[in-house]
């Protein structure tokens, strides 16, 4: 499709870049069965890390860093803390709902070949506060950013990432000593998949629907009229 622009306007990339990007951006999932066990090649790990340090940061403060474990008994500690999170998350629903819930796989930690912690300084002097005084989130928020990033290069690459939140923080914490100042912000399940499914997991199992555009896209404020045609 090609727009009308401005004559002065920075071009856009070529065709091939802009296919590439929508395509990538829509096949991106996330993961968490049919991981195979081969590792991956640490020269591919570093193209994804890489994409990821490429994030942008409020302030340029970098909050980020990406723990890379191999240890199997971190990985033990993870796994627990998942099982004892997700009982107790069970125990939450009831009637179909439960059952539904029974029925998802929501970690691969015991089966994905890599796995990958990302963390953020919360308070790092980097930056020099640009961006955060009156919004400290933001810092989280910039790990995020970066997280996305690696999650689509990771499709690319045809490797596979399941982000994993149902654990207790502290004991994450605790497996992987973070240091006061340093907050958990992903638990990551990487490796080679045997597929890439056309849609969300949870939708295909009923758990939930995406929302059409027109939904999500308002005028003005909050309750605004929608912005988008479909
Ligand atoms: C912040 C965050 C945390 C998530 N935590 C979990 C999780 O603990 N277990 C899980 O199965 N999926 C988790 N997911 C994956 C979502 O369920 C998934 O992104 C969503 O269903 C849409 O599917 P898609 O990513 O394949 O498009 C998480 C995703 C995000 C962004």
């Amino acid at each position: 499709m090609h727009d009308t622009r401005p004559d002065h306007a920075a071009p856009a990339m070529p065709q091939g870049s802009i296919d590439a990007l929508y395509d990538v951006v829509g096949a991106r999932r996330d993961v968490r069965r049919e991981f195979l066990p081969d590792a991956l090649p640490r020269a591919l790990l570093t193209r994804i890390l890489n994409a990821a340090h490429m994030g942008p940061s409020v302030g340029l403060m970098q909050p980020w860093r990406f723990i890379m474990i191999s240890d199997e008994g971190t990985r033990a500690k993870l796994a627990a803390s998942f099982e004892a999170a997700n009982a107790a998350a069970m125990g939450t629903y009831s009637g179909e709902r439960a059952a539904t819930y029974a029925s998802l796989k929501l970690s691969a930690l015991q089966d994905a070949p890599t796995l990958i912690a990302v963390t953020t300084e919360v308070d790092a002097k980097r930056g020099h506060g640009l961006g955060r005084a009156s919004w400290p989130e933001m810092a989280q928020f910039s790990t995020v950013a970066a997280i996305q990033n690696l999650w689509l290069a990771a499709r690319v690459e045809g490797v596979g990432v399941g982000w994993v939140s149902i654990l207790d923080k502290d004991d994450v914490r605790d497996a992987l000593g973070l240091p006061d100042g340093v907050a958990p912000t992903a638990i990551l399940c990487v490796g080679y998949v045997k597929r890439f499914e056309p849609r969300p997991d949870l939708e295909a199992a009923g758990w939930e629907e995406r929302l059409s555009l027109a939904d999500v896209v308002v005028a003005e404020t909050y309750d605004g009229p929608s912005y988008v045609d479909e």
